[in-house]
């Protein structure tokens, strides 16, 4: 069975591409897709990339993947990192490893994203790279 990496996106990351590209770069969700499903088959994995503007959606994703074929979850939960309690919960909820991961780095920019939630419960974090952030993360977690 080949196990399969859950990368999670939250609020707003469907318009990357033409979000605020000084900040989050020219690459749109299904250009992430693919550069990380290419890597992953090199690493014998499989991503399994959504993306939902709504905060249940992704706490619901992170509960069904217990108990799957999945190894890691990779999560950009978008603003909702630094407000969700709800998703801190969902994290320290489930057995699966985390990976939090963000395009630009918020500890560089305002001070409302300096506190993540996610962050606190994740087994780590990787942020400030761009699209590269999460080929980063899908390394580690390849590792875990
Ligand atoms: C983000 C950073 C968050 O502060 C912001 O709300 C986002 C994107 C990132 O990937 O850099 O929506 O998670």
């Amino acid at each position: 069975m080949t196990e399969t990496i859950l990368v999670l996106n939250g609020p707003n990351l469907n318009l990357l591409g033409t979000r605020e590209p000084d900040i989050y770069g020219a690459d749109t969700l299904d250009d992430i897709a693919m550069k990380m499903e290419e890597r992953a088959s090199e690493l014998g994995l499989e991503i399994d990339l959504r993306q939902s503007n709504h905060e249940g959606h992704l706490i619901t994703w992170m509960h069904e993947a217990q108990g799957s074929d999945v190894k890691a979850i990779l999560l950009n939960a978008g603003a909702l990192t630094h407000t969700s309690i709800a998703l801190y919960d969902a994290i320290k909820g489930i057995k699966l490893p985390v990976i939090e991961v963000h395009l630009s780095n918020p500890l560089a920019r305002e001070e409302f994203r300096h506190a993540s939630f996610v962050g606190r419960a994740a087994r780590g974090t990787v942020s400030g790279f761009g699209a590269l952030s999460y080929m980063l993360a899908l390394e580690a977690a390849a590792r875990l």
